[in-house]
């Protein structure tokens, strides 16, 4: 829809109604004047005509006809009067002036003085007749009356008006009747004159009406204009510039109103904007503390598990101590006789062989004795019973050391075997382990030794050897042909920690098979192997992680499939230190 400005509006509106106004002003102003200069004219006219009649009764009595004439002269002198007749009552014309100039002799003549005569019959008053051809001339007759008793001349009024009456009385003899013929030309001047006046004041009072529409439009709109734009900027988000009116009326009440409002938006969005900061802040640093406090609880849940793992283990360790050692102790005394007895087994075995090829020397026997004896030899297939017997022998002795070494690891393991602390050197330590491990890695493994620079260590000399010695050998079988093995050593120092300030740390990482997830957890427990049956007792692992315990270290693994395993030893580099700090703790927790 098209959009119509106030201004617009405003000055049409004015326009037309000034216009309007003005206009019927102006016509009733007009006609009233109009119509008050013709009654001026006529009153005027009648008032001549009738003062001519007064006058022509003596010149008309007696026939004056000089006299008449200078008559009507005289009142033809008048400006309005455009011709004057003086006639006798039976129509003839006695004195005239402007008549012919005027052609109005028809119309006086003929039908209106039959008219006129008729007309004073009835009411004997001067008779005014209207322009007929709007020419603006009106014909005025009056008659003139001759009263005897009062001699020749009518009651002589000097100043006679329209309001003298010439009604005829019964002695009245009507002697003749004037004419006067009155133009309005100068009236239509002073009309048209009138008009032009009107139609330029009207003119004059349009413009200044149109110059004070579009000041008033001008003082209302261009506030309204700017509180138009001011309401859009606000639509837009913009509540920085204000207003500026600051007249004392209405409007500048609005635009006040405007502009505290527009102040009140923008105190409550910075409220908002702030609010909604410092709530994103909240947020954020909420977030932040029930992330930690999940990674704590997280952390939380993951030593308790540790613990628990723990727990277990040693309470699984201690009773599996108790059964170990109980069954190490059983077995060790039957082991010792058989080991104890097979060296003079042997000795006794090689003593009765040497008695045997002794007989066998002596040819003292009867042929026959010989004979029989040969044959219960090759019955019993002498020769191979002699050989045999020495294999047998030196596989009980194998059987027996073997015992004898697992009844040790047992006995290891359930820490029956208390040696003496020791201090020694960690690296020549892991190269006798390496070198009795000589037939497990010889042209098969390569060793990288990263030896760092460490103290001696404080120790129990035996059992770390064997762990070294359980770490190594179980890296020689993660391999199906060859691979690599890398030995770490390295000094670290907890000055925070109460007990020894200084830790030797020794890592094992190997480029072997890796241990699958699932049998990671189960490798520190006791039995637990995944070599065949015989080839493995699955309790290297688990002694390594007693032993590293009694050194109140820590033995860890990290592994993954196709990429290798890494053990990682921890032990104090004073144990006795870290020992008379742990003690009294370890006794007041249990
Ligand atoms: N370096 C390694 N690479 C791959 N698997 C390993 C490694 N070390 C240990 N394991 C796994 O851990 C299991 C337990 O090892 P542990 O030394 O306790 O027993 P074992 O070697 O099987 O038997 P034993 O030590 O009596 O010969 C092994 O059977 C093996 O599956
Ligand atoms: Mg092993």
């Amino acid at each position: 829809m098209k959009r119509t400005s106030l201004q617009q509006t405003f000055t049409v509106s004015i326009t037309l109604f000034t216009i309007c106004v003005i206009g019927a002003v102006a016509w009733f102003g007009y006609q009233q004047g109009k119509s008050v200069l013709i009654g001026e004219l006529q009153r005027h006219g009648l008032s001549l005509a009738e003062n001519l009649a007064y006058n022509s009764e003596y010149g008309l009595l007696f026939s004056d006809i000089e006299g008449l004439k200078k008559l009507v002269d005289g009142v033809s002198q008048n400006q309005d009067v455009l011709y004057v007749v003086i006639m006798t009552a039976e129509g003839g014309i006695i004195a005239e002036h402007g008549l012919y100039q005027y052609s109005r002799l028809e119309r006086i003549t003929q039908k209106r003085f039959v008219e006129y005569l008729q007309h004073i019959q009835a009411e004997a008053e001067p008779k005014l007749y209207d322009a007929e051809n709007n020419d603006g001339i009106y014909d005025i007759f009056a008659p003139v009356y001759f009263t005897p008793e009062e001699g020749p001349a009518n009651s002589v009024d000097p100043l006679p008006s329209s309001s003298v009456s010439t009604s005829p009385t019964p002695q009245q003899e009507l002697l003749g009747v004037v004419v006067v013929g009155i133009s309005f030309d100068r009236g239509s001047k002073l009309l048209r004159f009138l008009q032009l006046q009107i139609l330029g004041l009207t003119l004059f009072i349009v413009v200044l009406a149109l110059i004070v529409a579009r000041f008033l439009v001008m003082k209302v709109s261009e506030p309204i204009e700017k509180l138009a734009t001011g309401t859009r900027r606000i639509a837009r988000g913009d509540l920085t510039q204000e207003v500026e009116i600051n007249t004392q009326d209405e409007i500048g009440e609005l635009a006040h109103s405007f502009n505290f409002m527009m102040h009140e938006l923008r105190y409550s969005r910075q409220e908002l904007e702030l609010w909604a900061q410092t709530l994103e802040q909240r947020v954020q640093e909420r977030t932040k503390e029930i992330q930690q406090k999940n990674q704590q609880l997280t952390e939380l849940v993951e030593s308790m598990k540790r613990i628990q793992e723990q727990l277990v283990h040693s309470e699984k360790m201690a009773s599996l101590g108790q059964l170990v050692a109980g069954i190490a102790h059983e077995i060790n005394n039957p082991v010792n006789f058989i080991s104890s007895n097979i060296s003079p087994l042997k000795q006794y075995i090689a003593d009765v062989k040497q008695i045997l090829r002794h007989y066998e020397k002596m040819r003292g026997l009867h042929p026959e004795q010989y004979a029989e004896i040969e044959k219960l030899k090759a019955s019993l297939d002498f020769e191979f019973l002699l050989e045999d017997l020495d294999d047998l022998i030196r596989d009980i002795e194998t059987g027996a050391i073997r015992i004898k070494d697992i009844v040790q690891d047992l006995r290891n393991f359930s820490r029956l075997d208390e040696a003496e602390l020791k201090t020694i050197d960690i690296h020549q330590s892991l190269d006798t382990t390496l070198n009795l491990l000589g037939h497990l890695y010889e042209n098969r493994i390569t060793v990288h030794k990263q030896y760092g620079d460490i103290p001696p260590v404080e120790c129990y000399a035996g059992q770390l050897n064997q762990v070294f010695m359980n770490i190594l050998a179980n890296a020689a079988q993660a391999f199906e042909t060859k691979g690599n093995v890398w030995i770490t050593t390295s000094l670290q120092t907890k000055d925070d920690h109460p007990g020894a300030s200084a830790w030797l740390h020794v890592t094992f990482r190997d480029d072997g098979r890796g241990i699958p997830e699932d049998v990671l957890p189960k490798i520190f427990d006791p039995f637990f192997t995944t070599k065949d049956v015989g080839e493995g007792t699955g309790l290297g692992l688990s002694i390594a992680y007693g032993i590293i315990e009694k050194h109140r270290g820590e033995l860890n693994v990290s592994s993954s499939i196709g990429e290798g395993t890494e053990f990682q030893v921890e032990i104090p580099v004073k144990l006795s230190q870290e020992l008379r700090w742990r003690e009294p703790v370890e006794k007041t927790e249990t």
